[in-house]
């Protein structure tokens, strides 16, 4: 294991990605993982608004953006998946290379800008799945669209997942579609949040809906998004996507650094965002994420109010072996 991690570290990070993923679905499709991952059920599970998570760490939106290795990711043991963030047309994304290691910090920085297949292929993958645990379906809007087109995205890409996810995160945060961060002031979060507070209605979506935020944002513009959150009925948050700040990440100042940071160099800053949420809005539904690389880092997103948990970078890095590491 600790081999095959070392080779894939040594092809380009979207090389890797595709080898690893490919791999693990082989592994799937031969029955191996159970015997080459075991994995115990006795973690707690946890209980929300009718659905059963069967443990509280789940992978994180941006792994498996098409839905295309649901059934392997699901069988390593997560609690829940998240999948996306999926627009309504299929989008190349940002010009390669455009995902960056920074291994001794085990941090990522990416500009992948929504790179997917589209709403309508993701919801085939879905559709014929074999996983049975919770599944999130994480909505954004295309590059292109702006002013209320942006807006029908989103609700398009709702009311294609609805029937077949669990959850929806509504993406406000990646920082690699320009202007989608600007979602977050009133003037637009308003909009968004009647269209989508109308659509859960007519589809009568009674599954929750989370809004997944930026750690960029002034604390002012935190305390008035999550209060609207609440007010609309929405049922949490996911805090938090990438940041856009690398004062914590060690670099040669030559590096072309724009994109998002995730891993280590981003507990901090989206722990603070955490404790920030809980603090104003304590009833709503809060998933850590940001940093979460060992049973410390783990256990801290709940002493600051999350409820449940999901990783990405910290996979990358550890492979399998993290899920087993984080629940025991
Ligand atoms: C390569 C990469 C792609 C990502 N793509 C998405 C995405 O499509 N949608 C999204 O909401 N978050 C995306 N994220 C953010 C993660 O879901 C997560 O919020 C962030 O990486 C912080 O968690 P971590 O420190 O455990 O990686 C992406 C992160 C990475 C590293």
């Amino acid at each position: 294991m600790r081999l095959a991690l070392s080779f894939l570290r040594l092809l380009p990070p979207e090389i890797s990605h595709f080898i690893a993923l490919h791999a693990l679905k082989i592994l799937y499709k031969a029955n191996l993982i159970r015997f080459l991952f075991p994995h115990d059920n006795s973690s707690e599970s946890f209980q929300f608004k009718g659905l059963t998570f069967k443990n509280r760490l789940g992978i994180a939106a941006g792994l498996d953006k098409n839905g295309d290795f649901l059934d392997s990711l699901g069988a390593l043991g997560f609690g829940f998946i998240e999948v996306g963030t999926i627009t309504p047309k299929p989008q190349p994304g940002n010009p390669k290379p455009r995902v960056f290691r920074f291994t001794d910090q085990e941090a990522i920085i990416n500009r992948l800008g929504f790179n997917n297949k589209g709403v309508d292929y993701l919801v085939k993958r879905v559709k014929g799945r074999e996983y049975n645990g919770v599944l999130g379906i994480n909505i954004g809007a295309n590059k292109d669209s702006i002013g209320q087109k942006r807006i029908d995205d989103y609700i398009e890409c709702f009311r294609k997942v609805s029937t077949y996810a669990d959850y929806i995160t509504v993406n406000i945060s990646s920082p690699n579609t320009p202007g989608l961060r600007s979602l977050h002031s009133k003037e637009n979060f308003l909009p968004l949040f009647k269209a989508i507070s109308h659509v859960r209605e007519i589809e009568n979506f009674l599954n929750p809906i989370f809004i997944k935020l930026s750690p960029d944002e002034h604390i002012d513009v935190i305390s008035e998004i999550t209060k609207a959150i609440k007010e609309f009925n929405f049922d949490g948050v996911i805090t938090s996507n990438t940041t856009i700040d690398k004062s914590n990440l060690i670099f040669e100042s030559k590096a072309d650094l724009s994109g998002g940071l995730s891993g280590k160099p981003l507990l901090e800053k989206s722990n603070e965002l955490l404790s920030l949420v809980h603090l104003r809005e304590p009833e709503l539904l809060k998933i850590g994420v940001g940093g979460v690389h060992n049973k410390e880092s783990f256990d801290m997103k709940f002493e600051k109010g999350a409820s449940l948990v999901q990783i990405y970078t910290s996979f990358i890095y550890h492979g399998p072996k993290i899920i087993k590491k984080l629940l025991n």
